[in-house]
């Protein structure tokens, strides 16, 4: 437990390990857990449900002004039904990066993300919570891994799922393709905070990362 209210940013590229970790920190410290990715993703699971292009940001954003992304405990719904394997599935993959890049979509996102750590202890992971959402969080994580090991952390998930017809290369291929797109969009790119805490999980056990983080957050 923690005496004050604190707020902890995590930020990092897809596959780095971030809802993981960030899900085991905010038990071990009992403050609550926000997934920012899930909520662009629950936006983007209403445009193609809808036959909407994710490239047309008109469109998009005609999308959000009739939506509701909220959370409730840990999870997340989408105008009052809740989502949380939906939004995971590939084709949400492949097209949530176009969504996240439209500048109503991420003021509309960010407003909602900042009012939810206002009032309370929080940990939020994301692209830009350090930089942007919450630029005065106690405490920044920049997350990262090499390529291989983020496609190959994806690969395993998608087949544990159950998923059919996907390969190795596509997996690495479609998150290198987000990389691109989230790290070069206009606004709010995925940057590394310069006073982020910067932790390489390549080749460590998600224990020893969350591990890491908490000694840092208890000041051991
Ligand atoms: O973390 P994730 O894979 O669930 O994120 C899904 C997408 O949402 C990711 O490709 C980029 C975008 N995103 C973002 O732009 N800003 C955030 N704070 C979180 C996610």
């Amino acid at each position: 437990m923690l005496d004050k209210n604190i707020t902890i940013a995590i930020d990092g590229p897809a596959g780095a390990g971030k809802s993981t970790i960030a899900k085991k920190i905010a038990e071990d410290l009992s403050v609550e857990y926000v997934d920012t990715g899930a909520m662009y993703r629950a936006l983007t699971l209403k445009v193609l449900r809808l036959g909407v292009n994710p490239l047309s940001a008109n469109d998009v954003i005609n999308v959000l002004k009739n939506t509701s992304i909220d959370f409730k405990g840990n999870h997340i719904y989408l105008d009052d039904i809740q989502v949380d394997e939906k939004i995971r599935d590939t084709i949400i993959n492949k097209n949530v990066s176009f969504v996240a890049q439209i500048k109503e979509v991420r003021e509309g996102m960010v407003k909602i993300q900042q009012e939810l750590a206002r009032t309370k202890s929080i940990v939020m992971d994301g692209r830009d919570i350090g930089t942007v959402v919450l630029p005065n969080a106690d405490f920044k994580f920049f997350l990262t891994a090499s390529v291989e090991e983020r496609a190959n952390r994806r690969y395993k998930e998608l087949l544990e799922k159950g998923e059919k017809g996907i390969s190795y290369e596509q997996v690495k291929f479609d998150i290198e393709n987000r990389d691109r797109i989230d790290s070069t969009r206009e606004i709010a790119p995925l940057v590394e905070s310069k006073d982020a805490h910067r932790i390489d999980t390549t080749n460590k056990t998600i224990d020893q990362s969350v591990e890491e983080v908490i000694s840092i957050v208890r000041g051991r």
